[in-house]
């Protein structure tokens, strides 16, 4: 089975946990758009959603999904969203399309956070993906000095511009065994506006796909 079908099965997975009628916070990627295929064909009824990117805004919206801001909501009860790491203690790097810092934003303002994922995504330390780290652009330099202090090899996203229209720097070999106080000491440096690490708020559960079925964390 591919990753492609791991993807497929865990989107159709995440439904159970999706109720009629909801607004529903919605992440950003392509597990993630396996899901958003998924509740469209199954005929669930959304009041709306809450998305953490432009792309997952349009991907809705055309699928006739009401699109609120989160400043329209309340608080949500349950976010959906992809990673490209997760560890035992469901904490996780996310970032790698650079939509992180939206995607924390309805992450801390949901009661229940389903990670969807699949195997190829397992570690026991964080920190095999590089970490992303969204920037204001006239700081990109010092907190690319800073990160290096931190023992990381920053380097530039070059090219690409988050929906926030900030810089990624991608920082690879940082330490990670301890990844709330990294995540911590990197979003205290002035410049930052968001580290890709969800340590802090981990997922509540992870639901991975792979070779063997489905793995519930
Ligand atoms: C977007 O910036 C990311 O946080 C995604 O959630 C993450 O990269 C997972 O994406 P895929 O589902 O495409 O692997």
């Amino acid at each position: 089975m591919s990753q492609e079908q791991w993807k497929h099965d865990v989107g159709e997975a995440a439904l159970d946990y999706v109720e009629d009628d909801s607004v529903l916070g919605v992440g950003t990627g392509s597990t993630v758009n396996a899901f958003i295929d998924a509740l469209a064909a199954s005929g669930k009824r959304l009041e709306a959603a809450v998305s953490s990117s432009e792309a997952t805004t349009r991907r809705l919206r055309e699928l006739g999904i009401e699109v609120l801001d989160l400043n329209q909501v309340g608080g949500l009860d349950l976010y959906i969203d992809g990673a490209d790491e997760f560890d035992p203690h469901r904490r996780l790097i996310k970032g790698g399309g650079g939509a992180h810092t939206r995607e924390k934003i309805v992450a801390e303002a949901s009661r229940r956070f389903v990670c969807i994922a699949d195997e190829s995504k397992r570690v026991g330390v964080l920190g095999r993906f590089p970490l992303p780290v969204e920037v204001i652009p006239m700081a990109r330099s010092l907190v690319a000095r800073k990160l290096v202090a931190l023992g990381g090899q920053p380097e530039w996203r070059e090219g690409f511009t988050t929906d926030n229209g900030n810089l990624v720097l991608d920082v690879h070999n940082l330490d990670l065994v301890d990844p709330v106080s990294m995540e911590q000491n990197i979003n205290n440096l002035p410049g930052v506006v968001d580290c890709g690490l969800f340590a802090r708020r981990p997922a509540d559960v992870v639901l991975a796909g792979g070779p063997d079925g489905l793995n519930t964390l």
